[in-house]
C-alpha cells in the first residue's frame, strides 16, 4: 500500500484523485487544500464541483481509501507520491505579465512539501506547468542538507470538464515523463503502476520530462486552433451564404481531418485553452522564436474576434442598438454538463452587452453562483434567473451560450409568446432547430449560417 497525496482539491485534483482511489483500493488517497470551506464541500454530498458521475465515485471511496482534509503538513510527511495540482494562473504583473503561468504557488508547494518531509518522495506535477518547470522545482526540493531526495515527474492531466470522469477511467493515453536519470528510473514505474491498475499499459506513455510538459501545452493549442479555425470559417459563411455545419461535416469526413472539434460556436472557454496557448506564445518568445509565437497567438486572438462578433451581430439584427432591451441568455458555464464559468463566452458576452446598456438576464442550471463570483462589481447590473421561461419572459432576444441538451428541448411557442415582438434567437453553439423556431415566427441567427429573419428585401427565406 502506497499514501497518495494531491495537494489541490480543484477540478483537476478532486476528480482525478476520486478516480485513482476507486481503481486503487489498496492505496490510500489524501487530498489536501488550503482552502477549508471547499475540503468541507468535498466531504458533504454538495461537492465544490459539478461534474456528471463524480458523486457516485466520491461516495464509494470516502472513508475507504479516499480522504479530504486541511492538514496539509502531516499528510506530506506521511505521503509516498505526491500530486500537486495547485492552480497556475497566468501571470497579471512583472515580466511575461498577461501570458507567463504565475508558479508562486507552485513554488511555495515545493517549499512546503521539503519543510515536511523526513523521507524521500516522488512529486508529480499534475498542474499544467510551462516547460523546465520541473527543473526549477527539483532544484528547491533538492537543496536539502538531509539527505532527501526528490524524483520530480510530469504526468500532465487530459481530462475535458463535463466527461472528467469517462475521460479518466478510459483515457486515450496517460502521459508520464521523467528524467533519465538512475532514480527516475525507479520513479517512472511507481507512478506508471497506480494507473496499470485500470488502464491498458500500452495506453501508458512515457517520455522524457520537457516531452511531457510541452505535449500538455501543445495538445490544447491543438484543440484550440481547430475550433478557432471553424470559427474562423464561420465568419466567411455567414458572407457567402455557406453553412458552416455542411462545410464541418464535409471536411470533417476526411480521415486525415476527423470529425471532432469542429463545432463552431460562440468560442472556447474554459481554464486551459487561453492560458496554455499564452503559456506557448510566452515560451516561443522567451526563445527567441517570434514567427512561432505570433503564429499561436492567433488562435486566441481569433476568439476573442468570434466573441466580439456574435455581439456585434446581435446589435447589427436588432436595428444597431440593444440599449434599454432585455437579453436572455442562455447558458453561463463554458460548455455544458459543468458549472464551471472561467474563461466563458457567455461571460464575456454579458460584458460586452453591459456596454451597450442592454438588459441583461442570464440562465444556467448549475453556474450562476460561479458566473456572480466572476462577474465581480458587474454581478449586480445582472438578473440571474435559472428557470429559462422566466429569463425569457419580456426579452427582445434570447441567446444560446452553452449548449446544454434542456436548452435544445424547450418550448419555443411558449417562448415566443412571452416575448416582445420582433423577437429575436441567437444560437452560440448551433443546437436548435432554426427551421422550427422560424416557423414560429422568430428571426434566427446562428454561427456561420445565412440568417432565417421575417423582414422584407431578405433573400433567404
Ligand atoms: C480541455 C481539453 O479538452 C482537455 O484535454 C484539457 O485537459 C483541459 O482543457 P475543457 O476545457 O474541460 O478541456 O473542455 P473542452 O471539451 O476541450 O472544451 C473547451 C471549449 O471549447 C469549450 O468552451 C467548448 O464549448 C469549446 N468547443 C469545443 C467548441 O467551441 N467547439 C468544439 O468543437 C469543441
Ligand atoms: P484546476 O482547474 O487546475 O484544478 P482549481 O483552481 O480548480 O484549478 O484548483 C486548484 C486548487 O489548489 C484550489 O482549490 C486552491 O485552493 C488550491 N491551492 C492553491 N495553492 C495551494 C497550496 N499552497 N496548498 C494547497 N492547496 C492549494
Amino acid at each position: 500500500m502506497s499514501n497518495i497525496l494531491c495537494i489541490g482539491a480543484g477540478y483537476v485534483g478532486g476528480p482525478t484523485m476520486a478516480v485513482i482511489a476507486k481503481n486503487c483500493p489498496h492505496h490510500r488517497v489524501t487530498v489536501v487544500d488550503i482552502n477549508e470551506a471547499k475540503i468541507a464541500a468535498w466531504n458533504s454530498d454538495d461537492l465544490p464541483i459539478y461534474e456528471p458521475g463524480l458523486l457516485d465515485i466520491v461516495h464509494a471511496a470516502r472513508g475507504r481509501n479516499l480522504f479530504f482534509s486541511n492538514e496539509i503538513d502531516r499528510n506530506i510527511a506521511e505521503a509516498d507520491i505526491i500530486f500537486v495540482s495547485v492552480n497556475t494562473p497566468t501571470k497579471h504583473f512583472g515580466q511575461g505579465a498577461g501570458k507567463a503561468a504565475d508558479l508562486q504557488y507552485w513554488e511555495k508547494t515545493a517549499r512546503q512539501i521539503l519543510e515536511n518531509s523526513s523521507s524521500s518522495k516522488i512529486v508529480v506535477e499534475k498542474s499544467t506547468l510551462p516547460v523546465r518547470t520541473a527543473e526549477a522545482m527539483e532544484r528547491i526540493l533538492n537543496s536539502n542538507n538531509r539527505g532527501l531526495h526528490f524524483d520530480v515527474i510530469s504526468n500532465p492531466e487530459f481530462l475535458a470538464e463535463g466527461t472528467a470522469i469517462r475521460d479518466m477511467e478510459n483515457p486515450d493515453r496517460v502521459l508520464i515523463g521523467g528524467r533519465e536519470t538512475e532514480s527516475c528510473h525507479i520513479a517512472d514505474p511507481a507512478t506508471a503502476e497506480i494507473y496499470a491498475n485500470w488502464v491498458p499499459r500500452e495506453r501508458i506513455l512515457t517520455t522524457n520530462l520537457w516531452s511531457s510538459e510541452l505535449s500538455k501545452l501543445v495538445a490544447n493549442a491543438f484543440l484550440a486552433q481547430r475550433i478557432s479555425s471553424i470559427n474562423a470559417i464561420s465568419a466567411l459563411c455567414e458572407r457567402t451564404e455557406a453553412d458552416v455545419s455542411e462545410v464541418a461535416r464535409a471536411i470533417g469526413m476526411d480521415s486525415r481531418i476527423g470529425p471532432k472539434f469542429l463545432r463552431a460556436s460562440v468560442g472556447f472557454g474554459g481554464s486551459c485553452f487561453r492560458k496554455d496557448i499564452l503559456n506557448l506564445v510566452y515560451l516561443c518568445e522567451y526563445y527567441n522564436l517570434p514567427e512561432v509565437a505570433r503564429y499561436w497567438e492567433q488562435v486566441v486572438t481569433m476568439n476573442e474576434y468570434q466573441e466580439k462578433r456574435f455581439v456585434s451581430n446581435m446589435i447589427s439584427a436588432m436595428f444597431n442598438s440593444v440599449a434599454g432591451k432585455r437579453v436572455a441568455l442562455l447558458g453561463a458555464a463554458f460548455k455544458a454538463n459543468t458549472g464551471d464559468t472561467r474563461e466563458s463566452p457567455a461571460l464575456e458576452v454579458v460584458r460586452e452587452l453591459l456596454d451597450e446598456h442592454a438588459l441583461v438576464v442570464l440562465s444556467d442550471p448549475y453556474a450562476l453562483e460561479n458566473a456572480r463570483l466572476d462577474l465581480g462589481a458587474l454581478a449586480d447590473r445582472v438578473i440571474f434567473e435559472p428557470d429559462p421561461y422566466a429569463a425569457a419572459n419580456s426579452a427582445h432576444a434570447i441567446a444560446i451560450m452553452t449548449e446544454w441538451a434542456d436548452y435544445a428541448a424547450l418550448d419555443y411557442k411558449r417562448i415566443f409568446a412571452s416575448m416582445v415582438k420582433p423577437a429575436f434567437v441567437f444560437d452560440g453553439r448551433n443546437i436548435l432547430d432554426h427551421r422550427a423556431l422560424y416557423e414560429i415566427g422568430f428571426n434566427v441567427y446562428a454561427i456561420g449560417k445565412p440568417s432565417l429573419n421575417h423582414f422584407i428585401n431578405n433573400g433567404n427565406c
